[in-house]
């Protein structure tokens, strides 16, 4: 089949557009408002964007009523927020942070959770979540949709800390990423979460495989 996204005449019973760039991984972003109140809720248009120094961005549509979501205007006026790794076991309390809750509502307590202070910045880490990222807001860009939610931010942030639970790293020194079990997005109201992993190298390349596998070697980790 073929369809043009401008048009929607995929035929299908649901739009498939979300279910194509799969798995996404879930940027489950805490804020603080200009007032002081915790903000927290999740994005599953998400990624990192570069390693050094470290940047990420989450990507949030404007609301019904065409504003800008909560978490973008805290981020911006405050210049702050928190990456929190969302996972099987917290994934109760990330469907309750996605629900529309007024600015002056503490979504921590709506959710049920625990608050972790964070070393670099003021918004709170969620506790339970076995890595987080404290980051400086860099920039938004904002790109034009259709109608009121169409028009979206992309916030990019610097990530200038970050958090592992020590119970979370393999005696090989790596996370332990089958224990965390991160989930992740799969359009519809589907979700997946990480429960196999395999390995690969690029044939004939240590630099570029050292690099992928964050060796010593490579110039990111000789600095630190
Ligand atoms: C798993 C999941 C992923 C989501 N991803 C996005 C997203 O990428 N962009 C977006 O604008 N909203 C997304 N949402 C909806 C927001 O979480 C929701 O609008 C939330 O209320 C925004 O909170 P805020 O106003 O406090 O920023 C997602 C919801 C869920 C449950």
């Amino acid at each position: 089949m073929f369809y043009e996204p401008k048009k929607n005449n995929h035929g299908l019973p649901y739009n498939p557009f979300k279910s194509c760039v799969i798995p996404r991984p879930i940027g489950w972003i805490s804020t603080l408002s200009p007032e002081g109140v915790p903000n927290l809720a999740p994005f599953s248009q998400f990624q990192n964007l570069t390693f050094d120094p470290p940047y990420v961005m989450f990507s949030s549509n404007y609301t019904m009523d065409a504003k800008r979501k909560d978490s973008v205007v805290n981020a911006e006026s405050t210049g702050e927020f928190v990456w929190n790794m969302a996972t099987y076991d917290l994934r109760e309390a990330v469907n309750i942070s996605a629900s529309f809750f007024p600015p002056e509502v503490d979504e921590f307590e709506e959710a049920g959770l625990e608050k972790l202070a964070s070393n670099f910045v003021k918004p709170w880490r969620v506790k339970g979540s076995p890595v987080h990222f404290e980051c400086k807001y860099h920039s938004t860009l904002r790109l034009p949709g259709n109608g009121p939610m169409g028009t979206v931010d992309v916030v990019i942030g610097e990530v200038i800390g970050v958090h592992i639970d020590d119970n979370y790293i393999t005696d090989e020194g790596k996370i332990d990423v089958l224990k965390a079990r991160p989930i992740a997005r799969i359009g519809y109201l589907d979700y997946t979460s990480i429960e196999s992993i395999f390995t690969m190298k690029v044939p004939e390349d240590r630099i570029f495989s050292g690099g992928m596998e964050g060796r010593p070697e490579t110039n990111v980790a000789k600095r630190a």
